[in-house]
């Protein structure tokens, strides 16, 4: 069963202290919520801080990028080892964003893939097409050439297999508030679980797809009411803890039926 997951994205939003803020309001509001899994991906400062007040609740740490290597001489980086001992569990790899503004390749997506397998964490894998290519009719052609570089070579293993995430985040509706609708989304995700099953076979059927891009609580169960969509990836909408609640809340009673 793929358990519904409900992420937070805060990119480069909030200081310490607003972190630690938004956790002391946000916890509260959460505390009945079981059977979702409720992400938090803050910055990497305020990892340490949230790790220890996440102790004993039932959400869950998320980096929103990291290095390929265990340690080295990168300056400016973050290793898998170092997210591991704060407790992380879920990394964030090859967002749009690291790819278009920090040009992140293919082959430095799949390196990372590759290293948060083999340092037990849970990779978030972004892929989607920027609006031009989506006019062109040419979204399927490119989540093809994404996942497929960032996985082909890899045999990770059953296990680890389902622990990967796969986000469809379309760039055209990231901060934009004009989202996919539900049904091209969907479409979408069931796409992306036909290519898991050409790579992987029938672990596929594991692997949890989200999808992301001006999600709000007006419009979240459009996309995590669908058959392959397991959980949404949420930006700017994850900054107001009444409003992460609200998803959070919305996707728990929605599986609840
Ligand atoms: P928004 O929800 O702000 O559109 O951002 C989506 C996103 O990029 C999450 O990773």
């Amino acid at each position: 069963m793929r358990i519904p997951m409900v992420i937070a994205n805060w990119k480069m939003y909030k200081t310490v202290s607003e972190a630690v803020d938004f956790f002391n309001r946000f916890s509260n509001e959460v505390e009945d919520i079981s059977g979702v899994e409720t992400v938090i991906c803050p910055p990497f400062v305020s990892l340490a801080d949230l790790s220890r007040l996440l102790t004993n609740t039932s959400l869950i740490l998320g980096a929103q990028n990291m290095h390929w290597e265990k340690e080295g001489a990168y300056t400016g980086e973050i290793s898998p080892l170092m997210l591991r001992e704060l407790g992380v569990k879920y990394v964030i790899i090859g967002h749009s964003e690291r790819r278009n503004f920090f040009g992140e390749s293919d082959r430095v997506v799949r390196k990372k893939v590759e290293s948060a397998f083999a340092y037990g964490l849970f990779p978030i894998l972004c892929i989607g097409e920027n609006w031009e290519q989506f006019n062109n009719g040419e979204t399927q052609q490119v989540l093809k050439e994404q996942l497929f570089s960032a996985l082909e070579e890899l045999n990770p293993g059953r296990e680890m297999m389902s622990r990967l995430v796969v986000a469809y985040e379309p760039v055209w509706a990231i901060g934009t508030g004009t989202p996919a609708t539900g049904e091209a989304a969907s479409k979408v995700a069931g796409y992306i679980r036909e290519l898991l099953r050409k790579l992987w076979g029938e672990a596929a059927e594991e692997i949890r797809i989200l999808y992301g891009g001006s999600v709000n609580p007006g419009n979240i169960l459009e996309f995590t009411g669908k058959p392959d969509i397991d959980g949404a990836l949420i930006g700017g909408s994850s900054l107001k803890e009444k409003l992460l609640a609200e998803m959070a809340r919305a996707v728990f009673h929605e599986r609840r039926g």
